[in-house]
């Protein structure tokens, strides 16, 4: 079996599969040139064949355990009516919702595959591109990620506008909520029958969501996708990923049905092991820096993320995306020495 199938089964392998959060990017050349042939990069992620390429490029050039189709979270939206551009330099604009006539004004969630059909076809690409020691991941959004975006019109350090309509027409934002919940069980079932053999959902402003409303806005939108997913699709793996969560980490495998949590790179990786692991395979959680600076201290994080995780499940990753400013080089190091004896101690 694939070794990223292994660890998400519970499997403890002596050395961890190995894939890297955006390792199809603009950190890499053959990328940029291939951006460059699709035009923009929503082109691209509507191009099968150039978006199976990039998919394609850093399995070839690093080895790693895994690929993730390549695409974004906020084709989504997208698909369901909204507005979408990037603007280079600074990131995504989106149309935004304001009160319930922008939810209304969504298309359903059986409207949405007219647009997502390329996606479709690069995971099919994929399945039958990929060697055969590769296992393929498919993702989404979780819907409060994804409704920030929606809500705000671009990316927000805080998420401020998302959690004002929150609070002040909570009907309006729990319909929005459940509008990009169906949307994202019809996106991933559809991507799972195309042959992904796994799916992350990417909650990366999960750490901005207290108390309660952790528990309703990330906790319970991944129970329903993960545990629809898995009643259309027995066994279907899962990794979730509610980035900043802290003390959210703890029960999450339980409360949502994951069978793998990612931890971003403000949690140790002992308190990880304690913590979290007990309760199923975790992901991550190498601070990206390391690929722009490298060296020494890059060994030494890897040997230590990798010991402080070896009495149990764990996927090797960095805790969130690599940067354009990254040195394939560094990528390259990371794996070497994750993948040297293991019983090398750590220096
Ligand atoms: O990981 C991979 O290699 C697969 C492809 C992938 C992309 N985005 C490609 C991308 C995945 C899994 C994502 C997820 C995604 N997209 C998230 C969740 C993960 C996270 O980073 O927290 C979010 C929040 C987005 C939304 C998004 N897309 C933003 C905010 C931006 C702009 C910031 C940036 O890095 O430029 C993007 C653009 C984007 N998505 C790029 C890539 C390779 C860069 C686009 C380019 O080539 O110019």
């Amino acid at each position: 079996m694939k070794t990223l199938l292994r660890s998400l089964a519970g499997e403890t392998l002596p050395v961890p599969p190995i894939w890297m959060m955006r390792q199809a990017g603009r950190y890499l050349p053959e990328y940029k040139a291939t951006r460059a042939e699709a035009g923009d990069f929503l082109s691209l992620c509507y191009n099968p064949d150039l978006a199976t390429e990039v998919t394609l490029q850093p399995i070839r050039r690093f080895g790693f355990d895994a690929a993730i189709l390549f695409a974004d979270i906020l084709l989504v939206p997208q698909a369901l009516g909204a507005d979408l551009w990037f603007v280079t330099g600074e990131g995504p604009r989106l149309s935004t919702i304001t009160g319930p006539g922008g939810v209304t004004a969504l298309k359903g969630r059986d409207d949405i595959h007219d647009t997502l059909a390329p996606v479709y076809q690069t995971v099919r690409n994929l399945a039958s591109a990929l060697p055969s020691e590769v296992a393929l991941i498919g993702f989404a959004g979780a819907p409060w990620t994804v409704a920030t975006y929606m809500i705000a019109g671009r990316g927000t350090p805080d998420q401020a506008p998302a959690h004002a309509l929150k609070d002040g027409d909570r009907a309006t934002f729990e319909a929005l909520l459940d509008r990009i919940t169906e949307a994202t069980i019809e996106y991933l079932d559809q991507q799972v029958q195309a042959g992904a053999e796994v799916v992350k959902l990417f909650d990366s402003w999960a750490g901005s969501l207290k108390g309660d409303d952790f528990a309703k806005y990330a906790v319970a939108p991944a129970k329903r996708i993960i545990s629809e997913l898995k009643a259309r699709h027995p066994g279907l793996p899962v990794i979730a990923f509610p980035r900043e969560a802290g003390d959210g980490y703890i029960g999450f495998h339980a409360a949502t049905g994951a069978d793998c949590v990612a931890v971003d790179d403000s949690v140790d990786a002992a308190w990880v092991a304690e913590h979290v692991q007990p309760d199923g395979c975790v992901q991550g959680n190498l601070e990206s820096s390391h690929m722009v600076t490298g060296g020494d201290a890059l060994v030494s994080e890897v040997r230590r993320i990798r010991d402080a995780l070896s009495g149990g499940p764990h996927v090797f990753n960095l805790g969130h995306g690599i940067t354009p400013d990254a040195d394939p080089d560094n990528v390259a190091l990371m794996i070497e020495t994750l993948r040297e004896t293991a019983s090398v101690p750590a220096s």
